[in-house]
């Protein structure tokens, strides 16, 4: 799992670097503005002034938001109402989970609870973009669809529908092969057969 984070004067990079020694799961790190190739992270920011969100964090989530699994922030006391509060406009902006707000660099009971959120994330937080992809074994235009998922790292769930006739069923799925697209819970875009400008757009979410 990767932590995606801005930190100013080190107290979120302290803050992160702990983390990553508690941690059971293997954490990478990457420093904002730098950036890697990802599909899915944590971020954790800390707060400008009046609450506000980092201009350098702006920037990321507003081609990144969807592949955002959760925001923390640290902040200072001192600053009242507005405490850490550059975490909860990002989750009232992008809906984004909030994990967790901490002061400074955090207490080790605050960096334990951190990433316990992570360790434990249930299905429901594996990916805010899910993709179900339905596919049969000796199906040549499922094997296009796999590849080219594949080629572009976006990450799916496969699914014989023969195996799992409640999930055809459930998604209404007729043939193979068939590639739902859900943000959170609602379903953003279907792919049935194999249409490269669908690949596209698909791929574009997870940019
Ligand atoms: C100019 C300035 C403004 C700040 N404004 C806020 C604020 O509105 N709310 C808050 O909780 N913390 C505020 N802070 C505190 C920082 O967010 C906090 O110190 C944080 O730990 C800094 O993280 P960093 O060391 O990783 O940059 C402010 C700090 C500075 C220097």
């Amino acid at each position: 799992m990767l932590i995606i984070f801005a930190s100013r004067t080190g107290n979120v990079r302290r803050f992160v670097n702990k983390a990553v020694e508690l941690s059971v799961l293997h954490l990478r790190t990457c420093e904002l503005p730098d950036l890697i190739p990802f599909q899915q992270a944590h971020l954790v920011t800390y707060t400008d002034p009046m609450g506000a969100v980092p201009p350098m964090v702006e920037n990321f989530l507003t081609r990144h938001h969807r592949k955002i699994l959760s925001v923390s922030g640290s902040g200072n006391r001192n600053w009242g109402r507005d405490f850490a509060a550059a975490v909860d406009r990002i989750h009232q902006q992008y809906g984004i989970p909030i994990n967790l707000k901490f002061e400074l660099s955090g207490t080790p009971s605050e960096i334990q609870a951190f990433v316990d959120y992570i360790n434990n994330e249930p299905e429901t937080m594996e990916t805010r973009v899910r993709i179900l992809k339905f596919r049969t074994d000796s199906c040549v235009t499922c094997a296009a669809v796999t590849d080219a998922l594949d080629r572009h790292n976006i990450p799916y769930r496969d699914v014989n529908p023969f195996d799992h006739p409640d999930l055809a069923a459930q998604y209404r799925v007729r043939s193979v092969p068939t590639v739902v697209v859900f943000e959170g819970d609602r379903e953003v875009l279907r792919m049935v057969g194999y249409k490269p400008e669908v690949i596209e757009q698909i791929k574009k979410l997870f940019q």
